[in-house]
């Protein structure tokens, strides 16, 4: 891991702002954005069933391809990189990979796996928008982890759905069994993000039913 001064929590996420204009001449690594979507890849999941693929787009040629599809917005061509967050259309898929290696390491019991397997069929087989729904809600999870994992190790990101997914897939060829969920720019931020507000938290909180 990159080394960073340790920074409270509270403070990383109060710190996280949408950053809209990058500074150009700053680059990551590979190994540095691996560092990030390792965090990310630590995000829980439906299952454990890691509903996610991150499309990293860092060569400036593959980020100028990317600025029509992104209706012109620059972060793209301007942050570091663009990571695509695409969720698993069918991440029932991975089950097995996911719980084989747990059986062999007798931490969880073959019965188990069996019941497993047979609620995740189950859930993708007979609800239509489960496929969807959870690839889309579990790689939501990975891309705010990215996020504030970005924010922790000093970089700036913009999350941004301001793209045409279908563009998206046909220019970067992404297989069908991945839903374009989110773009996020990241990089070093060459402008502050705008302040933002947020709702009162008594407006947001129900307490216990509508
Ligand atoms: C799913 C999602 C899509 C977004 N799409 C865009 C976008 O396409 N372009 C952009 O500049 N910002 C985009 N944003 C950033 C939001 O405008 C920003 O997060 C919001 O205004 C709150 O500001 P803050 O993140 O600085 O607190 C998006 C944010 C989210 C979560």
């Amino acid at each position: 891991m990159q080394k960073v001064s340790p920074r409270d929590f509270f403070t990383v996420v109060k710190e996280r702002g949408a950053v809209k204009q990058f500074d150009p001449s700053f680059s990551l690594s590979e190994q540095e954005i691996k560092q990030l979507i390792e965090v990310a890849n630590s995000a829980p999941s439906s299952w454990n069933l890691q509903h996610w693929k991150f499309l990293v787009i860092h060569e400036q040629t593959a980020k100028e391809k990317l600025l029509p599809i992104a209706y012109g917005q620059r972060q793209v061509v301007d942050a570091a990189a663009v990571i695509a967050v695409l969720g698993d259309l069918q991440a029932n898929k991975n089950a097995e990979a996911v719980y084989t290696p747990a059986v062999e390491a007798g931490v969880m019991t073959e019965d188990v796996k069996k019941r497993l397997v047979e609620q995740i069929e189950q859930t993708y087989s007979t609800i239509p928008n489960a496929p969807r729904d959870e690839a889309i809600r579990n790689a939501s999870l990975a891309a705010m982890q990215l996020m504030l994992a970005a924010q922790a190790m000093g970089y700036a990101t913009c999350p941004m759905g301001g793209f045409d997914p279908q563009q998206l897939i046909e220019t970067f060829s992404i297989p069908e069994r991945y839903l374009p969920v989110m773009l996020i720019a990241v990089g070093k931020a060459a402008q502050p993000a705008r302040p933002s507000s947020r709702f009162p938290v008594e407006q947001v909180i129900v307490w216990n039913r509508f």
